[in-house]
């Protein structure tokens, strides 16, 4: 059982706020009774309607965002930073699956599907996702070793990773490697460079499973198609 006025907030009609509104200007009714009282809990099964309206509880819907530097990886921000939510332009209370940090750019996934992005973060269902970093100087071999067979963070080993240099620039003494990871602990990639003396300059996620950003500049998205859904359903099994 939830709220109601929650219930009509998730399904994309309007804020929660408004909802509340609408409660008390006698506008919703439940199974055909009028309704006008703000802690009234309803089930999946009853049917809501607003203005006469029935609301559509079950829409999901799923973007991709290649999201920008300087964003905030959140639903709100406190200190008024813009949000990765406030990028796509949809009524219904999405959020992101899993973060990025702020500096961080490229692939992300936000819906209103909680089932969707709990699979999606659980670790066991191990979801390759694609970094390329731009280091600081050039990693030793045992160092590419090390960050593949898992450095500790917070005392617990990192699963193996696959690492791939895929340039080198002496003169710069940058690198910019590629590391594939599944577990998504707060600041992973970051933290495990700095586990080999490696500041991260620049990171990207270029990719989530199948996922990739083709066709997306940077503050651009798109909605997942149903294909694509299905494909990270049956990956998460
Ligand atoms: N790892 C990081 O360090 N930062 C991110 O934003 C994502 C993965």
């Amino acid at each position: 059982m939830e709220r109601l006025q929650k219930v009509i907030a998730n399904s994309g009609y309007t804020s929660r706020r408004k909802a509340e509104e609408l409660i008390l200007q006698k506008k919703v009714e439940v199974n055909g009774v009028l309704v006008s009282e703000l802690g009234t809990k309803v089930s999946e099964k009853d049917i809501i309607t607003v203005d006469g309206e029935e609301i559509n509880r079950d829409e999901k819907v799923y973007y991709l965002l290649n999201k920008p530097r300087g964003v905030i990886t959140s639903t709100k921000d406190e200190h008024g930073r813009k949000t990765v939510v406030s990028l796509i332009d949809e009524k219904r209370r999405i959020y992101p699956v899993g973060r990025l940090d702020y500096d961080t750019t490229g692939a992300l996934i936000l819906t209103n599907d909680g089932e969707f992005a709990n699979r999606l973060m659980h670790p066991s269902n191990q979801i390759d996702k694609v970094y390329v970093a731009k280091i600081e100087g050039v990693l030793l071999p045992s160092e590419i070793m090390a960050l593949k067979n898992g450095v500790e963070i917070d005392g617990i080993k990192t699963a193996k990773a696959r690492v791939k240099i895929k340039k080198i620039d002496k003169k710069a003494n940058t690198s910019i490697v590629e590391m594939v990871i599944h577990e998504g602990k707060n600041h992973q990639v970051k933290r495990m460079f700095e586990c080999v003396n490696k500041k991260v300059l620049k990171l990207k996620r270029e990719k989530i499973a199948f996922l990739d950003l083709k066709g997306l500049a940077s503050g651009e998205y798109r909605k997942l198609s149903h294909k694509e859904v299905s494909k990270f359903y049956v990956l998460t099994k």
